[in-house]
């Protein structure tokens, strides 16, 4: 199947009409222009009747010339509006500014809108492998979250908002009745939390770094879960506790290149020993992807060197780790469950 338009002769006229969406498609002003408008707040102010580029240069600690030029540009968005004695008003899309989800996406001050400085890393991503966020800004995507107060929270409750859709559906379809999960890298705690409330005498050992441990100790207790569930705050880089019945892995392994995937499930294997099972939730590459699923996971790639794998990716990871893929199952999302157990374990 091919996929795309193929390639045609062009009159001048079309021609110049190309070349002029090419320059539209790769101008960064737009979309610099509404991160910046959205880390200063404009738009709030704006709806709480800060309407001149001074009142709102004073209100947000910003230059004047900057604000006004933000909002001339921003005008041709659809996001606001300037009348003719300079009166500053929300556009018809101003509104999506002042949404939650669209801070989360892309405000300065949140762990996802920090994603994006991973952008100028790509090329060296592309070319070898390897995280294009550290390359850029010379330290990992994690240490960034850990650098300034707020990013790691915001971050951590992107992802469980996430997990609060999808982990329901991955617990049905599940039995993890009196097993002893152990979730590594398991986040704030969404999926754990599902689990440990759908299967009575299960218990949890939660993996994670300390900040988002906390907040995961935090929830799980929040939740009356506390008595059933022990927290490793540790890398998963390091030896992990043994003992689990059943180990998860959410959404970790996509970001680590095969070298680091391939060690994390190392330390699940020898964990996990002989009798342990490994879930893998993540999601595979879909057979018709949408421009959604392709920008997301190339931006994936320029921020870790890596991205959604195929299930031969996954295979071949598992036998890195000597462990052996056996099945996967298509849950709500995009999401899959996919099952390793030890490669040597007979039956
Ligand atoms: C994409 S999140 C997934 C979280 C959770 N499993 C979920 O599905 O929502 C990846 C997690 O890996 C954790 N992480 C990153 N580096 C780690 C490390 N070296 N050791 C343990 N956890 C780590 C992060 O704190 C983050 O919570």
């Amino acid at each position: 199947m091919t996929r795309g338009a193929p390639a045609t002769t062009t009159t001048e006229d079309g021609h110049a009409r190309q070349l002029d969406e090419l320059r539209r498609t790769v101008d960064l002003s737009v979309p610099y222009a509404i991160r910046a408008a959205i880390t200063l707040g404009l738009a709030e102010h704006v709806s709480e009747g800060r309407t001149t580029v001074d009142a709102l240069a004073e209100a947000t600690g910003a230059r004047p010339g900057g604000v006004r030029r933000l909002i001339g540009l921003l005008v041709f968005e659809g996001l606001f509006t300037v009348a003719g004695d300079g009166i500053i008003g929300l556009g018809p899309k101003g509104h999506l500014l002042l949404e939650e989800r669209v801070h989360a996406m892309l405000d300065r001050r949140s762990g996802h809108g920090r994603l994006d400085d991973a952008w100028p890393g790509l090329l060296h991503a592309v070319r070898t492998g390897r995280a294009g966020f550290e390359h850029a800004k010379g330290h990992s995507f994690w240490d960034e979250l850990a650098s300034e107060e707020g990013l790691n929270e915001t971050f951590d409750r992107t992802l469980a908002e996430w997990s609060s859709v999808w982990a329901p559906k991955a617990v049905e379809a599940l039995d993890l009745t009196g097993e002893h999960v152990i979730d590594v890298g398991g986040g704030s705690g969404a999926l754990l939390g599902n689990v440990l409330s759908a299967f009575p005498g299960t218990r949890g050992t939660l993996v994670e770094l300390p900040t988002t441990a906390a907040r995961a100790e935090a929830h799980l207790t929040g939740l009356g879960l506390g008595d059933r569930t022990a927290f490793a705050r540790q890398s998963f880089f390091e030896k992990l506790p043994e003992g689990g019945d059943v180990y998860l892995l959410a959404q970790v392994l996509h970001d680590w290149p095969d070298e680091e995937a391939a060690a994390i499930l190392g330390r699940v294997a020898a964990a996990a020993g002989s009798g342990g099972r490994v879930l893998v939730f993540e999601r595979l590459p879909e057979d018709e992807p949408h421009h959604h699923d392709l920008a997301f996971d190339l931006k994936m790639y320029a921020v870790f060197g890596s991205g959604e794998r195929t299930r031969d990716e996954y295979a071949a990871l598992a036998a890195r780790a000597g462990l052996r893929l056996e099945s996967i199952t298509r849950l709500h999302g995009g999401m899959h469950a996919i099952e390793l157990r030890a490669a040597d374990r007979s039956g």
